[in-house]
């Protein structure tokens, strides 16, 4: 099983979007996937319904802990796809001493023969459970927004990834890369904001960008991947954009 973080401490720029489409994208390459949501604000679990009568299954707190509950198991949402849902206590975390941070690797490793693909997707913080979360990944992928703003917090992550793979956490972790995301190329201002950001991390910028386009915001609100039943020209592009971006970062991974 690989584990892939999806990190920036920014809200609202896309992280659990891209979380969502690429579950979608294994799960139709055939992949066995395991989701972890460690957002209280559950983005994971409000896309993926429990199934009825489905076992509550175990709950991405339980990872902070020195040991899993005896026999716990992910909840099973079909043959192929596992979720390990956000729950309350995972807001008390962040105020755990730092010795947690190392738990969540161990746990899941639990279920590396059961997944091919992990993927966890992180809070706009960076706290506890973004640090676990990197130290539990073999790859990690920054959606970014190129407002000013939001170009702010990527110096910070990049410093936090480098603290996670030279300060013992986790040495193998490797950053596939920056995706630009919800960019708008007829505005000059984001034009020139991400040809500075290409300026700045060069090769980490992934040739991939995803433009802000409506019919994202349809599909996450119908629960399906944009690239399904797209209808006209725009929901197409935006099928195809996504489809591509998801299909190259998890080629990458390879
Ligand atoms: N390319 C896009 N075009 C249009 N809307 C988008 C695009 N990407 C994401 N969105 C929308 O932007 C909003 C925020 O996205 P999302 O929740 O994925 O961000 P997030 O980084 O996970 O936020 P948080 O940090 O709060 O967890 C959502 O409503 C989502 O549907
Ligand atoms: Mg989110």
């Amino acid at each position: 099983m690989r584990v892939l973080a999806i990190a920036n401490q920014k809200g609202g720029v896309g992280k659990s979007t891209l979380a969502v489409h690429l579950a979608y994208a294994a799960l139709e390459a055939g992949l066995r996937v395991l989701l972890v949501d460690m957002d209280k604000q559950g983005s994971l679990s409000l896309t993926f319904t429990e199934p009825s009568g489905a076992e509550p299954g175990l709950v991405a707190s339980a990872l902070y802990g020195e040991a899993l509950p005896e026999g716990a198991q992910p909840q099973k949402i079909s043959e192929k796809l596992g979720i390990i849902r956000a729950d309350k206590a995972l807001l008390s975390i962040d105020k755990a001493e730092n010795a947690v941070m190392r738990y969540p690797a161990k746990a899941l490793r639990t279920f590396s023969a059961d997944y091919d693909l992990c993927i966890i997707d992180t809070p706009p913080l960076l706290g506890v459970r973004l640090m676990a979360s990197l130290s539990a990944a073999d790859f990690v992928v920054t959606p970014v927004s190129v407002g000013l703003y939001e170009l702010a917090g990527v110096a910070d992550l990049m410093q936090t990834i480098h603290v996670i793979r030279t300060q013992g956490f986790n040495p193998r972790l490797k950053h596939l890369g920056i995706v630009p995301m919800k960019t708008n190329t007829r505005a000059t201002e984001e034009r020139e904001a991400l040809a500075s950001l290409r300026e700045r991390y060069g090769n980490a910028i992934l040739p991939e960008t995803l433009p802000e386009r409506a019919p994202v915001r349809k599909a996450i609100a119908r629960r399906v991947p944009v690239w399904q039943s797209t209808r006209g020209e725009g929901h197409q592009k935006a099928g195809q954009e996504w489809r591509a971006a998801c299909n190259a970062i998890l080629g990458r991974m390879a």
